[in-house]
Parts: structure tokens; C-alpha cells; sequence
């Protein structure tokens, strides 16, 4: 008998086949049990019919309890009820493990509950669709990048110093002397642009924050591309159509999934390239006339802010130009004004906030040197990545997407916590 996997069942419509599955939940009357069935790969329902399988069958299919996993051997029958369009009509159960007291039943529960069991939390249908889009984006990113001439390259996790200040690492010992965990590959992938002209990295980043919000994670996943001989405005179309593409991506490809969820596809539908740009003066004059009197040129904006001027739009919107005095110090000065530089970010819809954090850099080596001194960092630190200004240096430019955020956005989910495996949060390091 051909052992199938659940995403594959319509192939073998008509045929009798063996099925590796956990229980995720039943309902039996006397005469027959309905199993819903899962197995990594999708979730479909089992039948079992008294008459037709025997006493002893159809009580060991009662008395399954959920998350027990098992062999099931069954037809696979063309069902038009349910949403996948098959189900089994199951003639055999093998038992292999009983499980004892699943701790998550279909009842609802608290979030710390669900964080406590995040190990068991992660087989629950919403769940596993949140993981399934996940991966479709980090699928897509891949394809986008290497599609378009980038070049993966991996930055170390070890580093030695810092791209964006030095508050937010998190400290450790590399034999004798300091280290710390990276919070951005950023100045490792300049280097590497200068050696392959357009790269990437998708990898681990952290951030020592004591923020509790929706959208903080102390371990996150971030994408940074880098291009030389890329300015400004041409590093927002290449933001614009990779997030484009990774929303249609998920689109075409996670149908089931964004069902599950409940997701308003139209929103998604909406993401595409070019997305409005409004400049962090004009985004400031916004927020006045909408009463928000708190704010005043100079500040950062809050995620209340981010969301009133998203709530503007029907797609991402980047705000750019923001001032010089709340932003990293690598960032290219606008040629015409000393109080703004060349950056944006890139506001999601629905309030999910900031997803990418971008700029053009700076490429002479005296403007860095100044600006690295304002910034009151320690020269002999960044010597190497100074030292790119004068080795036939170019403009380049280059920006950071946050992984889960833009999973929380694109499956609706309302937290971070819920866009990654094994979430990283203010005092949360179990499981
Ligand atoms: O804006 P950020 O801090 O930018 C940088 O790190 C740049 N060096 C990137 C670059 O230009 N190569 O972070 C980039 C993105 C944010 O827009 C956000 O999506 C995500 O990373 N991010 C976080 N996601 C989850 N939890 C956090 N604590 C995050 N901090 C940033
Ligand atoms: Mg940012």
C-alpha cells in the first residue's frame, strides 16, 4: 500500500492508501466517527463507518484521544463538503503512541498558556497556516533576490561593533574580549556590495529592547539587501516590488491558508508597485490637522502616528526624508538640506507598522569620519568599514525588512509573537 501525504491526496483519488497522522479533534455517534486528521503537510477528515469496519476498529477510532498518532489505511474519497475536497474512508487504524491529556483543546485559552505550550501550540490549524505563509515569503524572497542578480551573503552573527548605537546589544565574552550579538548586518553587507554589487542576507538579528509591544521581538529575522551604484529613490522601487512580490507571492500560493485565517484578501490583492511616498515634514503637517498635537518636527513617530498616516492609504506607504538627529549615523545627507537625510521607511497597512527601514549611505570618507565622531563612536571600531570610503568608493544604498512583521501583516495576525517558530520576547526564553 503507497504511504501518501495529505497535500498529495488528490492524485490518488480512488485509491486505497496509508496515511501517517496525529488526531486533531473527532466526533463519533454510534454508528460512525469522523476523525479530523493532520500531518505536517494539511488537515483532512477520516470517516469511519461501523458497518463497515467492525466493532473493534470503530472503537478504537471512539476512544482516540487527541494528538494520538497512527497509521490509517483508507480510500480516498472526492467530497465536494469539504473545504479541502477529499476525504478518507478509513478501513483500518494502526495506533503508534496514545497521547495523554493534550493540554490545547479546541476551548479557548490565554495567551501565556499558549506561550507555555508554544512547542505543542504550533500543531493548531491557525498556527500551522501562519507557519505555511511564513515560509512562502522566505520561498519568495529567495526567488525575488536571485531572479533580480543578488548575491546571498552571509554577514557574522559575532561582531565586534554596532550599526545602529550601541544601547540595544546584547553583550557577550569572544574569549578575552567583547562581543556582541548582531542587531543588523548592514555594514558587513557594504562591504560586500563593493565586492558583488548587489547582495543579500536573511538571517538571525537582536535587540536588547525592553519594548512590550505587538511588534517587538528581541530575536528577529531580518532580509537586507545592498546594491552599489544605487541611490535613493531607486532602492524604493526595488522595496516596492519585492514586497509586491512576496504579498502576490503569498496570494497565489497560501489560498488555503489565508482562508483558514480569515484574511481579508482584497487588502492583499491592493499590494502593488508603486506605493505612495509622503516626506516626514508633509507626514508631520498630516498629523496635526488629524489633532495630534503631542508630535513636533524632530520627533519620532509612535506607532500610533505610523498607523494614522497608514490609515491614509490602501497599500505600504513610505515616509521618507526623515531629520538627521533620529537616524543612524551612515545615512546620506539630502543634497539641498543639512536637516534631513536620504531614508525612508516603509509603513505596512492595518497598522502593522514599520516593515522596512532603509537608506542611501554615506560613501565619503570625511563626512563619515565626522559623522561617526557626532555620533560619539569609537573611530578604531569602524576602521574597516571606513576604510570602504576610500578604496573606490560608490554611492550605494540598501534596507532592512523585518520578517515576522511583514508575516503578522500579510496573515493578519495580531502579534508578533505568533509570526515566528520559538518567539523571543521581554521575559519569555521558554520553551
Ligand atoms: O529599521 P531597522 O532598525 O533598520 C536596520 O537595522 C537597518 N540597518 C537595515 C538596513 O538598512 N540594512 O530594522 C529594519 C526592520 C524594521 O523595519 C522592522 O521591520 C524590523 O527590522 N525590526 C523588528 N522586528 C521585530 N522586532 C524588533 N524588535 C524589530 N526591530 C526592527
Ligand atoms: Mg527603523
Amino acid at each position: 500500500m503507497k504511504k501518501i501525504m495529505i497535500k498529495d491526496m488528490a492524485k490518488h483519488v480512488g485509491e486505497t492508501v496509508k496515511l501517517g497522522a496525529w488526531l486533531a479533534n473527532k466526533r463519533s455517534s454510534g454508528k460512525i466517527a469522523f476523525l479530523q486528521l493532520r500531518d505536517g503537510s494539511g488537515f483532512v477528515q477520516g470517516v469511519v463507518v461501523k458497518e463497515e469496519v467492525g466493532e473493534e476498529i470503530f472503537q478504537t477510532a471512539k476512544g482516540l484521544t487527541q494528538e494520538t498518532s497512527m497509521y490509517v489505511m483508507g480510500e480516498i474519497i472526492k467530497d465536494e463538503r469539504s473545504s479541502f475536497g477529499y476525504e478518507l474512508q478509513i478501513k483500518e487504524i494502526e495506533v503508534i503512541h496514545a497521547a495523554v491529556d493534550f493540554p490545547i483543546t479546541p476551548k479557548e485559552h490565554g495567551t501565556e498558556f499558549l506561550m507555555d505550550n508554544r512547542h505543542l501550540w504550533l500543531r493548531s490549524r491557525k498556527q500551522h497556516a501562519i507557519m505555511k505563509i511564513r515560509n512562502e515569503i522566505i520561498r519568495a524572497t529567495y526567488e525575488f533576490f536571485n531572479d533580480n542578480g543578488f548575491v546571498k551573503m552571509d554577514p557574522p552573527i559575532l561582531t565586534g561593533s554596532s550599526p545602529e548605537g550601541t544601547s540595544e546589544l546584547f553583550h557577550t565574552k569572544y574569549f578575552d574580549e567583547d562581543a556582541y550579538l548582531s542587531q543588523s548586518g548592514q555594514l558587513y553587507m557594504e562591504a560586500s556590495a563593493m565586492a558583488l554589487g548587489k547582495v543579500f542576507s536573511f538571517g538571525p538579528t537582536f535587540r536588547a529592547e525592553k519594548s512590550k509591544t505587538r511588534r517587538h521581538l528581541i530575536e528577529f529575522w531580518m532580509i537586507e539587501p545592498e546594491m552599489a551604484f544605487v541611490e535613493f529613490e531607486e532602492n524604493l522601487e526595488v522595496q516596492e516590488q519585492y514586497v509586491e512580490f512576496i504579498a502576490q507571492a503569498v496570494l497565489k500560493n497560501c489560498t488555503l491558508e489565508l482562508e483558514r485565517l480569515g484574511r481579508d484578501v482584497s487588502k492583499l490583492e491592493n499590494i502593488k508597485a508603486p506605493f505612495p511616498r509622503i516626506s516626514y515634514d508633509d507626514a508631520i503637517k498630516f498629523l496635526h490637522e488629524k489633532g495630534f498635537d503631542d508630535i513636533k518636527w524632530g520627533d519620532d513617530f509612535g506607532s500610533p502616528h505610523e498607523t494614522a498616516i497608514a490609515e491614509s492609504y490602501d497599500k505600504p506607504v513610505f515616509i521618507t526624508h526623515y531629520p538627521i538627529g533620529i537616524k543612524p549615523f551612515y545615512m546620506q545627507p539630502h543634497p539641498d538640506r543639512d536637516d534631513v537625510v536620504l531614508c525612508a521607511d516603509l509603513i505596512a497597512p492595518e497598522g502593522y507598522g514599520e516593515i522596512i527601514g532603509g537608506s542611501e549611505r554615506i560613501h565619503d570618507y570625511e563626512l563619515l569620519k565626522q559623522r561617526l565622531a557626532e555620533h560619539g563612536l569609537d573611530e578604531s571600531a569602524y576602521a574597516w568599514y571606513l576604510e570602504l570610503r576610500k578604496q573606490g568608493s560608490v554611492p550605494h544604498s540598501g534596507f532592512g525588512l523585518g520578517l515576522e512583521r511583514t508575516v503578522a501583516w500579510l496573515s493578519g495576525a495580531e502579534h508578533v509573537r505568533e509570526s515566528i517558530p520559538f518567539p523571543r520576547l521581554l521575559n519569555r526564553l521558554y520553551p
